[in-house]
């Protein structure tokens, strides 16, 4: 239990040994479930809750507050490593009422079975005083769900956003370093939990700046008293610009498309181009989620098999279809023994995306001569459209 102004609490958990989030994304150092405690001088809110495997850390640390009870629990958001220890709570403080928007009251009904007469339904110009300290509240749909909500400590200019602005990340330090690690633990929480809404984030930046805060304590990772870092960095992110950066992402059976993705990298990077060959096979899922917030052109690249794409390059062409990155330009490279439509697969797959494609290269077998000046040219190709948008 940590405090970050006078009388507001961290009375969340760390689950330092979570390996994988959402049985998809793995985790690096962790996550947390961060859950504040605002006492007031006339009323104590406990703003969110953590995951229910974590209930009794959040219960001693609320016991440690020395509280007489709470009579607020804020609900910024349904999923359940926010509120899955509501039910315990309420059980906990019987007189505690539940508040949140509507939207979240009909999820947190129908995910947890809490009842009916247990909530506050508020609305974006509601208030709600706890004595010398306000709540208010403003409504920031689909970051990442639709019922998804900030609330803000006016007296004490904290934002409580729970997700947007979060990272996975275990820490015993409650504020955050604003360092190279944070950013990157912050853009890769963006890429697989912020990016397909890229739309609503960039309204609910706006909506936001309302507020006069100068802390941001979201519900995962550390708590920002520079907020200008994670704000600028959602800005970027989330804003159109992309970066003159390639990502290859690619997966070879025999060597013979790895012999591609190691020439056109070669060749990218004597043409001044910073680029990452991803393998989908051995790398991190999480790394190349993080190239997609913000690489220009996206190289898929892999052996046809069965008539078709490798079912892993299928994978990242349905995770990159689903993330939504602002990716400009695209293609496909890989080797084939006989025919199929590979090319065709990954196309099809990247329906979401706006995309211009560079002309593929499928080559027979292993490269020859002719193979690597395909790869020459479509290196030259990517230099040209970089030119175009104006990042080369
Ligand atoms: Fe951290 Fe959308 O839950």
């Amino acid at each position: 239990m940590r405090m970050l102004k006078q009388g507001i609490y961290a009375v969340g958990a760390q689950d330092w040994d979570r390996k994988v989030f959402d049985e998809l994304i793995p985790l690096n150092e962790g996550t947390s479930y961060n859950a504040y405690l605002i006492k007031g001088s006339d009323k104590t809110a406990l703003i969110d809750t953590v995951d229910p495997q974590k209930t009794e850390i959040l219960i001693n640390n609320l016991l440690k507050c020395g509280i007489d009870g709470i009579d607020y629990v804020v609900s910024n958001h349904c999923e359940q490593d926010h509120s899955g220890s509501i039910g315990d709570i309420l059980l906990l403080y019987p007189q505690a009422k539940v508040v949140t928007n509507a939207k979240n009251k009909e999820f947190l009904i129908n995910h947890l079975h809490i009842e009916e007469d247990k909530f506050i339904v508020i609305t974006e110009d509601d208030s709600i005083s706890l004595g010398d300290k306000t709540l208010k509240f403003a409504f920031i749909p689909w970051v990442h769900w639709p019922e998804t909500m900030a609330t803000y400590l006016v007296e004490d200019k904290i934002l409580f956003p729970c997700d947007m602005f979060g990272s996975h990340l275990a820490g015993s330090e409650l504020f955050a370093v604003c360092d190279a690690n944070q950013y990157n633990q912050a853009k890769g929480y963006y890429a697989e939990i912020m990016m397909p809404f890229r739309a609503a984030i960039r309204k609910n930046l706006e909506k936001l700046s309302k507020f006069d805060f100068d802390m941001i304590a979201p519900s995962h990772g550390p708590v920002y008293k520079e907020p200008e870092f994670i704000i600028n960095a959602y800005n970027d992110w989330s804003g159109e610009a992309v970066k003159n950066h390639v990502l290859i992402a690619y997966v070879s059976m025999h060597g013979s498309t790895k012999k591609m993705v190691e020439y056109l990298t070669d060749e990218l990077i004597d043409r001044g181009i910073p680029v990452n060959p991803f393998n989908l096979i051995n790398g991190n899922i999480g790394h190349l989620a993080i190239d997609l917030v913000d690489s220009a052109t996206v190289i898929l690249a892999g052996p046809q098999v069965l008539a078709g794409a490798h079912p892993a390059l299928a994978n990242a062409a349905f995770l990159a279809n689903a993330l939504r990155p602002k990716t400009k330009f695209a293609t496909v490279i890989g080797s084939y023994g006989w025919g199929g439509k590979m090319v065709e697969n990954i196309a099809a797959m990247l329906g979401n995306l706006k995309i211009e494609l560079y002309e593929p290269v499928m080559i027979k077998g292993l490269p020859r001569d002719e193979d690597y000046q395909l790869l020459e040219k479509l290196a030259d190709s990517i230099v040209e459209k970089h030119k175009s948008i104006g990042i080369y």
